[in-house]
């Protein structure tokens, strides 16, 4: 079968498409053919090894001082049962599902992986009947990110709500989810974002080009930094007493429960992945080129077949 290795840290050339031999599942796991995967910055961030100084030494640790000590990156999958071990009792050939491969020993971008039934860490589902199986992979890392960090902001209804970055992955389902529960959203984005933006649900844009939002009149519940580049004290200049600043540079924890919600939250039409491009597996390196930019919209997506 074929997969994308890496086996040096770099450029996107580093990326190379190799055959290698296809997995059989143990009694606990399924065999997964995967349909789609994507590339995250988080994917990029790891291939280039371009970490804060504070965080290298720590993520090399981590990942592989020298070399990378996982060949396969991708985060997030949409795929097909294809064979069952012997003691699988939730899934079945045939099923559509949609997930995480976290710590396993292979990562998404790759035509099948085997995935234990069970885990402590990473989550699976059956994949929301009305997306794709593109639009399904692009919705686990993003939106759980997104959906996990409103939770720790204590998202209600009615609330005033900033989204610092809302054209990103993990801005566009914040923009969704936010307006989902009730809430009055204002996102920062550039003006090339604006249609986007509001066709997710932003009920006012704020060019980041053109205007700083600290320096607004109105006050906000949240402020939400999904791209890394505000900080607090520029987001406490337009918090409510007691309002919550969250952002992606903190850690995060999502569970099955947040894989679950979005699942709902799609089937309901709620949500909807944002896709920008489509690349196949064997364009990978051109696909890193263009997510490394970052200027990306919503979701990059890497179709296997
Ligand atoms: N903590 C976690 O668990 C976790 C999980 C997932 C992602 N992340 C992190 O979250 C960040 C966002 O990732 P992502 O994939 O959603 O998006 P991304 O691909 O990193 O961001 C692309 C978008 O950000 C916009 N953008 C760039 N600079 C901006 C700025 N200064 N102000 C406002 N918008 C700006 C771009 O729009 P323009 O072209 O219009 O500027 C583009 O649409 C990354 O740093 C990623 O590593 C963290």
């Amino acid at each position: 079968m074929k997969a994308a290795i890496y086996t040096k840290y770099g450029s996107p050339d580093v990326l190379k498409l190799v055959d290698i031999k296809k997995p059989t599942p143990k009694a606990n796991e399924i065999l997964v053919k995967i349909k789609a995967t994507t590339v995250t910055s988080g994917d990029v961030r790891l291939r280039s090894s371009n970490f804060p100084l504070l965080a290298w030494l720590p993520v090399r640790i981590m990942f592989g001082l020298f070399k990378p000590k996982k060949e396969i990156l991708g985060h997030e999958f949409a795929g097909v049962v294809e064979a069952i071990g012997k003691d699988v009792t939730k899934y079945k050939v045939g099923d559509e599902i949609f997930g995480t491969p976290t710590l396993l020993k292979t990562g998404s971008y790759t035509e099948y992986i085997c995935i234990p039934e069970d885990r402590k860490k990473g989550v699976l589902s059956l994949k929301p009947k009305n997306l794709s199986f593109e639009e399904a992979a692009a919705l686990p890392v993003g939106g759980m990110t997104a959906s996990f960090l409103l939770n720790k902001a204590k998202l209600k209804e009615g609330q005033q709500v900033l989204i610092y970055g809302a054209s990103g992955s993990v801005g566009s389902y914040a923009v969704q989810i936010a307006r989902a529960h009730g809430a009055n959203v204002a996102a920062v984005c550039s003006s090339s974002n604006f249609d986007l933006v509001k066709s997710l649900g932003a009920d006012r844009v704020i060019d980041y080009m053109k205007a700083d939002y600290s320096r607004l009149e109105d006050k906000f519940d949240i402020v939400f930094d999904a791209v890394g580049k505000t900080s607090t004290s520029k987001a406490k200049k337009v918090l409510k007493k007691g309002g919550h600043f969250v952002t992606v540079k903190s850690l995060t924890n999502p569970t099955q429960e947040h894989l679950d919600k979005l699942k709902d939250l799609a089937e309901r039409q709620k949500i909807k992945p944002y896709i920008d491009k489509y690349f196949p597996l064997s364009e990978i390196v051109a696909a890193h080129k263009y997510v490394e930019q970052g200027r990306k919209k919503g979701n990059v997506v890497i179709k296997v077949e």
